[in-house]
């Protein structure tokens, strides 16, 4: 019922189909061809009439008043067997004058002599009695019989060829991919962007904030040796020395989080291992003779292990997880698992759901499998032929 294409209503159980008004709207779309039909046969005989020299420069004259208006005409009646709205394409002027040119030379007779073939068959055999009393009754029945049989396999077949002259018009009209290419191009783009702000964050954070901490930490480490031990300036001092080291431990651990160098210096194999050794959930790791990757399916699978590892330490209550990663057949598979409580579900949060996003640039896949109860596995695949 929400059909949106003939060719999706082709789909249907039988008797849905035959009851639906796709067959019926597929015979009004094919009659419409004999509005070009008829343009045609007016032109012809315009030309006739006009004589040899005329005649031929007449013809671009009425090609020129009848393809805008056919053009039109088209694109109205493409919503009886396509009822999804076209998009705006740059081009559209000069496109639908495209398809309104195929459907003036080809596409009107064909449609009519499908129409003609398919229910024009069957009607006849129904109205054989009627027709051809001379072959008798007793044939006459059996005639219409036939007919009435073949009016269901008639349905299929109009509706099959309303739906390709639909799918042909929609590929002059507006070609398959052109949105799908630029979502994911600007998607694309937005990863892109957040990439360069991240290497910009991870600099600015290592050659700032971590040089002036570190001079700092170095100073007050100074200064201590030339106060005497048991002054109080000596035990602030002491403490500020302290204060200043976690502070760089813990702008390390940040800079870590934003950007890891092991990835880049060693791979996604030892970045995993760097990642699930600093999990306060034991985690097993296979990930040997992963090689090197190309750098986008290495960023995005890290990404990928440091979320669910995440999740894993902050919702699943696991006393174990597994990471495992290996590239097959030019696609690596990277799979976290817990035994933990289960239950997860990206739409609770944005961590899954931006791996998705992020898993659609590279052309990988994220599944999640997770029942009330546990356990939980969260699987990507990501092609990296290299
Ligand atoms: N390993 C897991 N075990 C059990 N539940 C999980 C697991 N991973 C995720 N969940 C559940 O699925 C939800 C969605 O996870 P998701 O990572 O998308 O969001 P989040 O971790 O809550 O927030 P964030 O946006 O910070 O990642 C979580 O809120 C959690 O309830
Ligand atoms: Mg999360």
């Amino acid at each position: 019922m929400g059909d949106r294409t003939a060719l999706e209503a082709l789909t249907q159980r039988p008797p849905a189909f035959l009851r639906s008004a796709w067959p019926w709207r597929c015979v009004a779309y094919l009659v419409g061809s004999v509005v070009p039909g008829a343009a045609v046969a007016l032109g012809v005989i315009a030309v006739g009439l006009a004589g040899p020299p005329a005649g031929l420069l007449l013809v671009p004259v009425l090609l020129a008043l009848v393809v805008p208006l056919i053009a039109r005409f088209e694109r109205v009646r493409l919503r009886l067997v396509d009822t999804v709205p076209l998009p705006p394409v740059p081009d559209r002027r000069r496109r639908e004058i495209g398809g309104a040119v195929m459907t003036v030379f080809a596409m009107w007779w064909i449609d009519l002599v499908m129409l003609g073939f398919t229910v024009g068959g069957p009607v006849l055999l129904i109205l054989s009695p009627v027709v051809q009393p001379e072959a008798g009754p007793a044939l006459g029945a059996v005639a219409s019989v036939a007919g009435v049989l073949l009016l269901p396999v008639a349905a299929y077949t109009i509706t099959a060829w309303g739906g390709a002259r639909g799918a042909m018009a929609r590929a002059v009209l507006a070609p398959a991919g052109s949105e799908l290419g630029e979502v994911v191009r600007s998607r694309a783009r937005l990863v892109d962007a957040f990439e360069t702000e991240r290497r910009r964050i991870e600099r600015d954070l290592h050659d700032g904030a971590q040089q002036r901490l570190v001079a700092l930490s170095m100073t007050l480490g100074l200064a201590r040796l030339d106060v005497p031990d048991d002054s109080p300036t000596a035990r602030l001092l002491d403490v500020a020395h302290d204060e200043a080291r976690q502070a760089l431990a813990e702008l390390r651990e940040l800079i870590r989080g934003v950007h890891s160098q092991v990835l880049t210096d060693r791979g996604l194999g030892a970045a995993i291992r760097d990642v699930a050794g600093r999990s306060p959930v034991p985690v097993d790791v296979d990930a040997d003779e992963l090689g090197r990757l190309p750098a986008p399916v290495e960023v995005t699978a890290y990404y990928v292990v440091s979320e669910a590892l995440a999740n894993v330490a902050r919702h699943s209550g696991a006393t174990r997880a597994t990471v495992t990663a290996r590239t097959t057949a030019g696609t690596l598979a990277v799979e976290v698992r817990d035994d933990g409580v289960g239950g997860a579900d990206p739409a609770r949060g944005t961590g899954l759901t931006g791996l998705a996003d992020r898993l659609a640039v590279v052309a990988g896949r994220l599944s999640v499998s997770s029942p009330p109860g546990g356990p939980t596995l969260v699987r990507v695949e990501i092609p990296c032929a290299s």
